[in-house]
């Protein structure tokens, strides 16, 4: 008999054309991946549509920004602002001042006059980078594993917070790209998951955290951006490796669409204020000059009214890329740190005077990032920039890298407020428990001794902080390395917080924190009770080699001899627990069917409170609700994709042959079981799922945006004579600062650097300020907005079955039914609290968005004709709910 079960009625959860294109097929150089219909023309590919050498066709002019959606008030603000700027205010607005030169990891020039300081842009997506009193958060994987929304935005808000309490601007997060196509991939830890609807949520809910305390986010790397290896010329020769070009990701028109493209839609849609744009190539034209991406896929079709920054060094070009859609250049230097010129700076006021950059474009440019700071509220309680990034020191040089006047230059401001208590719960909220024989778990502290064994649950000897920007792998992983690290104020190792645990029940413990100590491990391991064996795999940014990982992981195994000591000290409890610290995925098939192992948790890479949130779970403060954001291959192999770690040309070509199917997806389209599923994860009490309902709502017709837009605005005038924009005289100059004035009256020599006196060449329409057609998919931020509207309302009912409080993931999958459709994809998620022998009823909203396919030959999205499936249940493979979408 069912249990009396009080229902409670949860809000729905929101998720994404009644039209069938079935011709669709190729236009013009994107290449589509089904190539299937009638009106296909160009590439056949058999398997997937990606070849070497595809190429990026060109898209021009860059669209103007025109205060799109909820956007019109900030572009009124930005309007009166930029309208007072002469040309030189407009470019220092556009260029950073150079490396380590100001306080910021990336900086602008500023505008005195108006006494508007300079923009500070700095990372990371884990708190504030290079400084202290600062916090440090669970990574974006751990995000992604708490499937939930509020403590996304929450954390969000906390690191907006910090941020602002340091002067900073621009904060260089979130991030969706790493995507995560591979599971080596260095930088997945930074962004959340490699399914981008769940990315997409959770990138969205990041940004508006961010932005809700007035600072903006810079939300990255746009775009294909999935591996470390030979992302940079300058990164690969240091390493040995000779190659011409940062690496190219090749990719079609629908991979892009409905994979890559999607979460940064959501993002843009969320009111991202800045997108940056990343090192790596795409379809063979680099991403910060690429028109296809740039102008027409972000600024066009997802009506993007920000500006998109360069990544550092990212920039490989001036006016090419001003006109490809690139706003502003940082840290500013041109091909190497600390170059004495800029592609911008003096270079883009010489542009605009010889009428290469057309005046509307140096005006959108000034636009989009004033109106992004007025869209947030940056302009609100402006305080001063109280840090530097370059020296922790109180005192010192004001300029670093080329000294001058000292100063004080950090004030040291505490900016944690009680961050702490939502870094603990966060870091408890995002563990997975991925095996539980017989209710190992929660321990109760009583058991008479506990015994920890592994490096990854004690502390660096040389202090959390040692390694610069985390680039070792000593002691616990709180933090993966890279610019996505911050220095921690404190890190609680689970070792520390395990032995108060114990110690306040009067339990006893012992640990051996040495991985190589196998001895002392056995002997410790037969005495114990209970065996708690912590073990890691740590990646990176690839400037920082670890133990031989350039960024990207070698392999899926642990780290250090993790697998050893496991193995140790399973073969001598019988009650091993495994913890594990990871970037990402690590094989543990042999770990899951280990009899002697009972447990095991994955904890990511949790921030400061690391040992306070696994001790929450481990002695069940906390019942672990979190899923797993990836898949757990058996092998590596079974992925299905992987690094290319050698070049196999001179410019490394990245060919995304399996298009949509990685990680799930790929599983699926094989059929390959793996270790644990996309989706899965256990709690200390049971579900069950019942009661599927889908109502079918009456949305009206798709319509694809038209009409044109406006001419190109401008805002003002200034004097082409170049006289009239020599340096001021008496102008003291900082040596290797990139200012907006010219040297000579003769343009070609203006600059005063090496870049002068190139032969120009201006893509077709590029200088066009005339009215341009609006993409049928675009029209608004984000795309069509008609893409939202809700045309099913699925319902189901979801059961606390077992004896204890418990959270639940109920998911909702869809196969959209084409030939060539993955199995299933994920379309919505609600993270529920229930009570032993209550229900609650799942409900997601499933849009226009969640069941199109983007026709390539259209561009734009549509509904096939097809049967379409709605699946409801626990993880990416325990489905027991399923309907046909009627
Ligand atoms: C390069 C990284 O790719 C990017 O994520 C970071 O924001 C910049 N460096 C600035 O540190």
């Amino acid at each position: 008999m069912r249990p009396t079960i009080a229902t409670a009625l949860l809000t729905c959860a929101g998720s994404a054309l009644a039209q069938d294109f079935s011709h669709d097929g190729n236009y013009g150089a994107p290449v589509s991946r089904k190539n299937s219909g009638p009106m296909a023309t160009g590439f056949i590919m058999s398997d997937a549509g990606t070849k070497s050498h595809q190429a990026s066709p060109p898209k021009y002019p860059s669209p103007w920004g025109e205060g799109l959606g909820e956007w019109a008030q900030a572009y009124q603000q930005a309007k009166s602002f930029v309208s007072q700027l002469t040309l030189e205010e407009k470019v220092n607005l556009t260029t950073g001042t150079g490396w380590e030169l100001e306080s910021c990891v990336g900086q602008t020039g500023s505008i005195p006059r108006l006494a508007f300081r300079a923009l500070c842009l700095q990372d990371s997506p884990v708190g504030i980078r290079d400084t202290d009193f600062n916090s440090v958060f669970p990574a974006g994987v751990n995000v992604a594993a708490t499937f939930d929304r509020k403590l996304a935005k929450a954390r969000g808000a906390a690191m907006g917070a910090e941020h602002k309490g340091k002067g900073v601007d621009v904060q260089l997060g979130p991030v969706a790209g790493p995507l995560g196509r591979t599971p080596e991939g260095g930088r997945n830890w930074e962004g959340f998951s490699p399914d981008p609807v769940l990315t997409g949520v959770m990138f969205a809910e990041s940004i508006k955290g961010i932005q809700s305390q007035g600072v903006l986010a810079s939300a990255k790397h746009f775009i294909g951006y999935e591996q470390e290896h030979f992302r940079l010329v300058s990164d690969s020769t240091g390493y040995g490796f000779n190659i011409s070009e940062p690496n190219s990701a090749n990719m079609d028109d629908e991979t892009m669409h409905e994979l890559y493209l999607w979460p940064f839609a959501d993002g843009v849609r969320a009111g991202a204020a800045s997108i940056m744009c990343s090192y790596n190539q795409v379809n063979n034209s680099q991403a910060c000059q690429n028109s296809y991406v740039l102008n027409y896929l972000l600024k066009g079709e997802l009506g993007f009214q920000g500006h998109v920054v360069s990544d550092w060094i990212g920039t490989h070009s001036g006016v090419a890329s001003v006109l490809a859609g690139l706003d502003m250049t940082m840290p500013g230097d041109s091909a190497v740190y600390n170059s004495d010129d800029s592609y911008f700076g003096a270079n883009l006021t010489v542009a605009v005077l010889n009428g290469t950059v057309p005046s509307w474009r140096i005006d959108d440019m000034a636009m989009r990032i004033m109106a992004g700071m007025y869209f947030v509220e940056g302009n609100r309680n402006r305080g001063d920039i109280n840090f530097n990034s370059w020296s922790l020191d109180t005192y010192g040089y004001e300029h670093f890298y080329v000294g001058g006047a000292i100063g004080k230059i950090n004030d040291h401001v505490d900016v944690r407020g009680d961050h702490g208590t939502l870094i603990r719960h966060l870091g408890a909220q995002s563990t997975v428990l991925l095996k539980n024989i017989d209710n190992t778990l929660p321990l109760t502290g009583k058991e008479k001794l506990t015994a920890v064994f592994g490096e990854d649950a004690g502390s660096n000897i040389d202090g959390p902080n040692d390694c610069s920007d985390r680039g070792c792998n000593n002691g616990t992983l709180g933090m993966a390395w890279g610019s996505g690290s911050a220095n921690f104020p404190y890190l609680v190792t689970p070792d520390s917080a395990i032995q108060s645990e114990l110690l306040s029940h009067g339990s006893a413990y012992e640990s051996v924190l040495n991985n190589g100590a196998l001895d002392s491990a056995t002997t410790l391991a037969r005495r114990a009770n209970v065996s708690l064996v912590f073990a890691n795999s740590d990646s990176g940014e690839w400037y920082i080699e670890v133990g031989s990982n350039l960024g990207d992981r070698n392999n899926l195994t642990f780290w250090g001899g993790g697998d050893e000591l496991l193995d140790t000290v399973a073969s001598q409890c019988n009650n091993t627990i495994l913890v594990i610290h990871s970037t990402g995925p690590v094989l543990l098939e042999k770990w899951a069917n280990h009899g002697n192992i009972t447990a095991i948790l994955w904890a990511g890479v949790p921030g400061q409170e690391s040992g306070n949130s696994i001790a929450d779970v481990l002695y069940g403060r906390v019942n672990p609700g979190a899923k797993l954001p990836f898949t757990v291959g058996k092998s590596r192999q079974d992925y299905g994709t992987d690094i290319l770690y050698t070049p196999n040309e001179s410019v490394p070509q990245l060919n995304f042959k399996e298009g949509l199917f990685i990680d799930y997806r790929s599983f699926d389209k094989h059929n390959t079981t793996p270790t644990f599923e996309f989706g899965f994860g256990l709690s200390y009490t049971t579900f069950s799922y019942s009661d599927l309902h889908v109502t079918k709502l009456n949305a009206s017709e798709y319509v694809p945006s038209s009409g044109h837009t406006n001419p190109a605005p401008t805002y003002s005038n200034y004097s082409t004579d170049p006289a009239d924009h020599l340096y001021p005289s008496n102008f003291s100059r900082i040596p290797l600062y990139h200012y907006p004035w010219l040297n000579s009256t003769n343009l070609t020599q203006a600059s005063g650097d090496q870049h002068y006196g190139l032969p120009g060449f201006i893509p077709e329409g590029a200088q066009d300020g005339s009215a341009q057609p609006i993409p049928k998919a675009g029209g608004a931020p984000g795309g069509n907005p008609m893409l939202w509207d809700v045309l099913y309302r699925v319902e189901a009912t979801v059961t606390n079955t077992g004896s204890v409080a418990g959270e639940e993931v109920p998911q909702l999958y869809i196969s959209r039914g084409g030939p060539h459709d993955p199995v299933k994809e994920l379309r919505g998620f609600e993270r529920v609290p229930i009570q032993p022998n209550s229900s609650v009823t799942f409900c997601v909203d499933v849009t226009r968005r969640d069941i199109s396919s983007w026709s390539t030959f259209e561009q734009d999205w549509y509904v096939r004709n097809s049967t379409k499936m709605v699946y409801v249940g626990s993880s990416s493979m325990n489905l027991p709910l399923s309907a046909v979408l009627p």
